[in-house]
């Protein structure tokens, strides 16, 4: 499989308007409407750079995964996604390498495309989120 651009890199937040409001204020970006994930206990935020995207990733319940990372190593980069062509084709190639996925199959995400996330303990440390251009 091919990894096209990075589409976006994943910031796991603790509150979501303050963290905008500081992109805003210091960066000068344009910060999209907030969004409620409400199966992953999310709430999400997108500002766009040139075309690279980073994604404000606040948990809204203690239970989420991401309330864990941020309890463990504090807000920060949490993951990184890569844009392919056909994400259940490259979901196939990676379970026939070996390679550990969170899910089972690939889901639609937040912005209705589909999306796979690889464990970090299979690509070295890194969370990979690969989604369908
Ligand atoms: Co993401």
């Amino acid at each position: 499989m091919k990894l096209d651009k990075i589409e976006h890199i994943g910031i796991a937040v603790k509150d979501i308007s303050e963290v905008s409001r500081f992109y805003k204020d210091v960066f000068d970006c344009q910060i999209s409407e907030e969004m409620n994930v409400p199966d992953r206990k999310l709430r999400i935020a997108f500002t766009d750079i040139s075309g690279v995207k980073l994604e404000f990733v606040m948990p809204t319940d203690k239970e989420s995964v991401v309330a864990k990372f941020i309890d463990k190593r504090g807000e920060g980069i949490h993951h990184v996604c890569f844009e392919v062509d056909d994400v259940e084709k490259a979901t196939a190639e990676l379970k026939d390498k070996g390679v550990e996925l969170v899910d089972d199959k690939p889901r639609l995400g937040a912005e209705g495309k589909k999306i796979i996330f690889l464990k970090p303990k299979s690509t070295h440390g890194v969370l990979i989120e690969l989604k369908e251009r």
